[in-house]
C-alpha cells in the first residue's frame, strides 16, 4: 500500500491518525503511519509542552497538528462578553436539562468553556505551533491564507480539511500542500457529501496536490478503495478512539457509548458546537430535536451555552447524556486494542483487498 506520498513524507503506510491523546499520536507515528494532535482546544502553552512530548516518544519520525480556524470568532478570550449574547430561553432550556436529569454544576468549566475561540486564543496557539518543531500543521475548519503562508515558511507541510469543492478551491489558492477530503462518514464537525463521492472530486480538482481521504474509512478495504478512488492515502480519526492508549481520556459512559454504537447510532447534531456534529445519539443530541427545543446558537455563541453542561454530564456521569464524537465507522470498534494492533490490522487487511483488486482485474500485485 506504499504511495508516492509514503516518501515524500517519512512515513511507512500513507495512514494518517487524527487524536486528542498524545499517546494516541506517538503510537500511530511509531507504527509508520502520521500522528496528528488535535489541539484546538489546547492553550499556546500546553500545545508546546505536549509537542516536545511527542517529539520524545517519536524522535526524529514526523507528526502534525490540527487547529481549527473558523473566520467569524470574537476578538477577545472574554466569556462575560458572550454570556449577555445568550438568549434567555436558550438559558430556560439548559437549566430544564439540569433538572430533568438532574445534572450537578461541574467543578470547573467545561472543554468548551475554559476558553473562548476568539482571535486573541487563536492567534497565541499559531504563535505556538509555528514556534515548535511539529512537522505538519492541519487546519480543520477554515484555512487561512496567511496560517498557511507563515507555517510553510517555517518548514511546515501545511493540510486542509475540506467537506465540499468550494472548500478545496480555498486550499488549493492558499498554497497547501496536502487535501484531506473529508466525507458525511466522519466523527466530529462534518459536511453533507459522502466520502465516496467527493474524493474523487476533490482528487480531480487538487492536480498534483496529493488527497488523502477520510470519513468512514475503518478497514483495510476502505483504504484499497480511497487509493482506488485516486486518493494517495487515508486520514482516520473514529478507528483509533477505542485503543488502550485513548482510553484515559474517555469517561465510563462515554466508552460505553461508543462501544455499544453502529453507525444508525450516530447522528449529526448541531448541539454541541452550533456546527454539524457527527456523535452518538443520546438524550443530548434527542432533546434538541423536540418541539420545544431552541435552535441551537452560532459558533462559538453555542460553546458558551453548553460547555459546562457537557463538562457536568462527563464529570458526574449522566448516563442518558453521556456521548462521543464518532463517525459511522464506529461499528467496527467493539473492543479497546493497543494501537499498533490498529495500525498492523488496517495495513494488513489493506494489503489482502488491493491484491484481491489486481487479481479482479487480471494484474499482478
Ligand atoms: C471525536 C472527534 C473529534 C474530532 N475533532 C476534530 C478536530 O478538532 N479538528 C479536526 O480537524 N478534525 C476533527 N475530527 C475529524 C477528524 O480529523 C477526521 O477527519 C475524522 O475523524 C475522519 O473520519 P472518521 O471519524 O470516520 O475516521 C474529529 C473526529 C472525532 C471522531
Amino acid at each position: 500500500m506504499k504511495t508516492e506520498l509514503c516518501e515524500r513524507f517519512g512515513i511507512e503506510v500513507p495512514i494518517f491518525g487524527f487524536s486528542h491523546a498524545v499517546e494516541v499520536v506517538a503510537a500511530v507515528t511509531n507504527a509508520g503511519g502520521y500522528g496528528v494532535y488535535g489541539a484546538t482546544r489546547r492553550l499556546a502553552e500546553e500545545i508546546t509542552d505536549e509537542v516536545a512530548q511527542i517529539r520524545a516518544a517519536v524522535g526524529e519520525r514526523p507528526f502534525g497538528l490540527d487547529l481549527v480556524i473558523p473566520n467569524k470568532v470574537p476578538e477577545k478570550n472574554d466569556r462575560a462578553e458572550l454570556e449577555k449574547l445568550v438568549p434567555e430561553a436558550h438559558r430556560r432550556f439548559i437549566d430544564g436539562l439540569e433538572t430533568k436529569y438532574a445534572v450537578p454544576k461541574p467543578s470547573e468549566p467545561g472543554m468548551r468553556t475554559r476558553f473562548i475561540r476568539s482571535e486573541e486564543i487563536q492567534d497565541s496557539q499559531i504563535a505556538a505551533v509555528a514556534e515548535s518543531d511539529v512537522n505538519m500543521v492541519a487546519l480543520g475548519i477554515g484555512c487561512p491564507p496567511e496560517v498557511v503562508k507563515l507555517m510553510k515558511s517555517k518548514g511546515k507541510t501545511t493540510v486542509a480539511l475540506v467537506g465540499q469543492e468550494r472548500h478545496a478551491a480555498r486550499a488549493l489558492e492558499a498554497g497547501v500542500d496536502l487535501l484531506v477530503a473529508q466525507g458525511y462518514d466522519a466523527g466530529g464537525h462534518t459536511g453533507q457529501v459522502g466520502t465516496f463521492s467527493l474524493v474523487p472530486r476533490i482528487v480531480d480538482m487538487a492536480g498534483s496536490v496529493p488527497v488523502l481521504a477520510a470519513g468512514g474509512v475503518a478497514t483495510g478495504r476502505h483504504i484499497a478503495a480511497a487509493l482506488t478512488l485516486g486518493a494517495q492515502g487515508v486520514w482516520i480519526g473514529t478507528a483509533f478512539l477505542m485503543t488502550e492508549e485513548y482510553r484515559p481520556h474517555l469517561s465510563e459512559g462515554e466508552m460505553d457509548a461508543l462501544l455499544n454504537a453502529q453507525a444508525t447510532d450516530t447522528v449529526i447534531s448541531r448541539a454541541e458546537s452550533g456546527k454539524p456534529f457527527r456523535q452518538t445519539r443520546s438524550a443530548w443530541s434527542e432533546e434538541w430535536t423536540l418541539p420545544d427545543a431552541p435552535a441551537p446558537l452560532s459558533h462559538p455563541l453555542h460553546d458558551v451555552l453548553v460547555g459546562d453542561i457537557l463538562g457536568a454530564i462527563i464529570e458526574h456521569d449522566i448516563r442518558p447524556l453521556q456521548h462521543y464524537g464518532a463517525g459511522q465507522g464506529i461499528g467496527w470498534f467493539d473492543r479497546l486494542r493497543p494501537v499498533s494492533e490498529v495500525m498492523n490490522t488496517l495495513v494488513r487487511e489493506g494489503d489482502l483487498a488491493l491484491a484481491r483488486s489486481y487479481q479482479f482485474s487480471g494484474e499482478t500485485a
